[in-house]
């Protein structure tokens, strides 16, 4: 064998690696498969109970604990939404709806000048003041909450906005109504850590 043919050979041998190796490099970068993000995919279930029944209703906020860090400037920001029918101000008018105006511990149903529907009138005999837990359920949705009211208004289906939302009506009053204790329960899973 010549060393001309050697060459020829030689360099055929390599330049066929050099082909396989860049094959290979290139079809790694062509058919680089990018990770699932998560194996298998999604099966909706619907949130369970130990019992196996629906999910429970949520809880209603411990008002001692949520209060005082509401946003109340958020809660206000909320209440565009209501200022199509409500007036915020002191002494402000009635409109398609009552002045709101220290609606916090009010009895439902007795602003003056305003024509309540009868449902919303037995709601203030049968309460006696509006509290944060009786707003909070009205406010999620007020028709389902007291039958035949006036207010034709779907709700706020966001437990946070309404808590901010109560929290600024709370504000509205010469002498806001009290914010009770924080539940001791809240404390509980605190203690219960410590070993
Ligand atoms: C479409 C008009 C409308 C909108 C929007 C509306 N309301 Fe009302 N609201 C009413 C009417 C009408 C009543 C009186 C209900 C009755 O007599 O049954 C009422 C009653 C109330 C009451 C009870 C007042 C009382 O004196 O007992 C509260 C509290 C209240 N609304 C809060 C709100 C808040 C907060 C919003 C916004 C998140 C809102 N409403 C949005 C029309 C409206």
């Amino acid at each position: 064998m010549s060393d001309l043919t050697f060459n020829k050979i030689a360099g055929a041998v390599l330049a066929t690696a050099l082909a396989i190796v860049g094959l290979e490099e290139l079809s790694s970068i062509v058919y680089q498969s990018k990770p699932a993000a998560k194996a298998g995919y999604d099966i909706e279930v619907a949130a369970e109970t130990p019992g196996g029944g629906p999910a429970t209703p949520e809880l209603p906020p411990d008002w001692g604990t949520v209060l005082p860090t509401a946003d109340v400037a958020a809660g206000q920001a909320a209440t565009a939404v209501c200022q199509t029918c409500h007036n915020f101000a002191k002494g402000g008018p009635n409109m398609t709806g009552p002045n709101l105006y220290g609606v916090v511990g009010r009895k439902p149903g007795t602003h003056e000048g305003f024509s309540y529907s009868p449902g919303m009138v037995a709601e203030g005999d049968k309460l006696g003041t509006w509290t944060y837990d009786e707003l909070n359920t009205f406010l999620s949705g007020p028709q389902a909450y007291v039958q035949g009211t006036k207010m034709t208004f779907v709700g706020l289906k966001k437990q946070d906005t309404r808590i901010n939302v109560i929290a600024y009506l709370r504000s509205l009053s010469d002498s806001p109504a009290p914010i009770p204790p924080p539940a001791p329960k809240a404390a509980a899973p605190a203690a219960a850590a410590k070993p």
